[in-house]
């Protein structure tokens, strides 16, 4: 089925995935575009909507994208950045100032079909610095804002133009905050754009076991799975399309897996009749030798990524199956985030995008079947398949697991701009009644869609958890160099930290596991494993005040799509048992609870 479907065109930020989210809830397929895409790549659109950016401004400078896109005679709208753009296209005026941040009413004053089934007044979110002051000839106001009675008004908050069927909002209807935002998006999509909702799971399934059909021929596929959603899908997808004689699984245990997890998913295989050639390996030697001796967050990653491609060469070729296509679990945002989008930098190489796997991608030997789905549809995919909803709100877990999760030092203290960030961070943190240390280590962020490799801040001290978020808060604001911020709890004021040198080694992932093991099982016997979207925990080589033992760090978080995210609020009773059970584990002396948001920080340290 050919599906009527929408561009959103992708000017950095988390906007345009949200936005893509939104159009697909309405059963309407959208795709993510690059503004430098050429002009056929839009043209089997029925829509295109123009995403707001996190950095480019309107005002001053000519943003670089496919202008021509005005020439097709799609519909087009645009949200802040996109609007403006816009308006200043067809001859409106763009000037920076007229800055307008959070909740906003926005006052419709003239009909259009993009307000169809709205009141007078919305709430609407607004995020920007330059406004538009003009509208060209073909153009109207059809909405302006004010804040509560008494604010000034802002004049073309949304503009149309009936006859170009070119739209353009000054807020972003993609955010909940846009009380009616989904009903703006769905005007535009269905009613000026006449898109069908076609784009069901129902639907997706018949279509991927055609195409899988297709593509697969008289072959057979190789599937890497690891147990977690994405690849259980996907498993079972190839399964229905193929029949389970030319499906085989391959499990490996990587030696970075959870306690236990290679038998739990053995087991979960079986119980889901996809046995039939499933095979397993214990390659945790070949994982720890490809890991001797690294430091580097992104050499560990791609060294894991290198050996899952030669154990399952190694493999295959044991198996007998070594000319078969190579099955992967991949989803939609991990195809973006690695360069994908262009304005980004790589915040962090997915081990599904190695050069060894981007290779055989390119000699058409990999098959993708989710590769166009969010985590969301993958869940709901699972449903419909009648997985387990276990095994469906299982926490992801990524492909290079604890790998990511055990940090390595070679001993050296990081404190590069120390004498200039820890003053400030102090006098942040003394506000809100807390201590603060920066940490003599980095880990990976990501600011303004760019990656940041920055110091962490350990806060100590009794408060409330919102003051303590608080105050996370205003350090990442106030202070360069800082996106990340962890909250004590163990005893006392900790103000020395000396990293130790440690490499990936058996003994430390041993210990990483118990400490995970019982975060996870705490969630469970607590009642909000399914609340939390994913928790890691992290080993930190760090001795505090001359222990010489390591750091744990929980990271609890809530989440849609892992494009963000914020930290999750854990009950001061499985506090209590965390601390009880992983401070007394061997070689372990403090325990943080990490309270960072993304951005600044990632979900994972590196
Ligand atoms: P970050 O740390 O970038 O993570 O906020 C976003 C989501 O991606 C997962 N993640 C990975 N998954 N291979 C994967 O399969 C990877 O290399 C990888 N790195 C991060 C992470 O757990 C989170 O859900």
């Amino acid at each position: 089925m050919i599906h009527d479907s929408i561009a959103v065109i992708d000017f950095g930020g988390q906007y345009a995935h949200l936005i893509a989210n939104r159009v697909r809830r309405l059963h309407v397929l959208a795709e993510i575009r690059q503004p430098e895409d050429p002009i056929e790549m839009f043209r089997a659109y029925k829509g295109i909507i123009i995403s707001g950016s996190p950095s480019f401004s309107s005002f001053g400078e000519d943003a670089t994208y496919t202008k021509a896109i005005y020439d097709l005679s799609t519909p087009i709208i645009g949200f802040c950045f996109g609007h403006q753009e816009l308006a200043k296209h067809y001859g409106g005026k763009v000037v920076h100032g007229g800055k307008e941040w959070g909740h906003t009413d926005l006052h419709i004053c003239a009909g259009s079909p993009v307000f169809e089934g709205l009141g007078k007044t919305e709430q609407v979110w607004m995020s920007h610095f330059d406004s538009v002051v003009e509208v060209g000839p073909d153009f109207r106001e059809i909405g302006y804002s004010k804040l509560g009675a008494s604010g000034d008004e802002h004049r073309y908050a949304a503009i149309a133009s009936e006859k170009l069927r070119r739209y353009g909002f000054q807020f972003h209807p993609e955010v909940d905050d846009t009380i009616h935002g989904d009903a703006m998006i769905r005007n535009f999509v269905i009613d000026v754009c006449g898109c069908r909702p076609t784009w069901t799971m129902g639907n997706y399934v018949d279509e991927q076991v055609r195409r899988i059909r297709e593509r697969v021929g008289n072959e057979s596929v190789f599937l890497l799975a690891s147990g977690g959603v994405d690849s259980t899908v996907t498993a079972k997808l190839l399964g229905m399309a193929l029949g389970p004689e030319r499906l085989h699984l391959l499990h490996v245990d990587n030696g970075l897996m959870r306690k236990d997890e290679s038998r739990k998913v053995l087991e979960m295989f079986r119980a889901a009749g996809l046995d039939r050639n499933l095979h397993f390996v214990d390659a945790a030697d070949d994982f720890l030798a490809s890991l001797k001796g690294l430091i580097d967050p992104e050499k560990k990653r791609l060294a894991i990524g290198n050996t899952f491609v030669t154990v399952f060469e190694r493999e295959a070729r044991r198996l007998g199956i070594s000319d078969h296509l190579l099955g992967q679990g991949t989803i939609y945002p991990d195809t973006i985030e690695t360069g994908g989008t262009k304005r980004a930098d790589t915040i962090k190489t997915h081990h599904n995008r190695v050069p060894l796997i981007e290779e055989m991608i390119k000699r058409g030997r990999v098959i993708e079947p989710l590769a166009e789905l969010y985590k969301v549809e993958v869940r709901e995919l699972g449903e419909r398949l009648s997985l387990s909803h276990e095994l469906i709100w299982k926490h992801p877990f990524p492909g290079p697991g604890l790998g990511v999760r055990l940090l390595c030092s070679n001993g050296s203290p990081d404190t590069t701009d120390f004498d200039r960030i820890a003053p400030e961070v102090k006098k942040a943190a003394a506000r809100f009644g807390l201590a603060a240390e920066v940490l003599p280590i980095r880990s990976v962020g990501v600011k303004a869609d760019l990656r940041s490799y920055e110091h962490p801040v350990m806060l100590s001290g009794t408060a409330a958890w919102g003051t303590v978020l608080e105050a996370a808060g205003t350090i990442f604001r106030d202070v360069n160099g800082i996106n990340r911020c962890i909250w004590n709890l163990s005893d006392g004021t900790p103000s020395r930290f000396v990293p130790l040198a440690a490499e990936v080694t058996r003994e430390r992932l041993d210990l990483l596991r118990e400490a995970d093991h019982l975060v996870m099982e705490g969630l469970r016997l607590h009642g909000i494993y399914d609340d939390v979207w994913q928790c890691p925990t992290v080993l930190v080589p760090l001795s505090i005040d001359g222990c010489g033992r390591e750091l744990v760090i929980v990271r609890p978080i809530r989440s849609e799509r892992a494009m963000t995210a914020a930290p999750a609020r854990i009950p001061e009773a499985l506090l209590t048992d965390l601390r009880a059970g992983i401070l007394a584990l061997p070689g372990i002396s403090g325990l943080c609870l990490d309270v960072t948001s993304k951005p600044p920080g990632t979900i994972e340290w590196e």
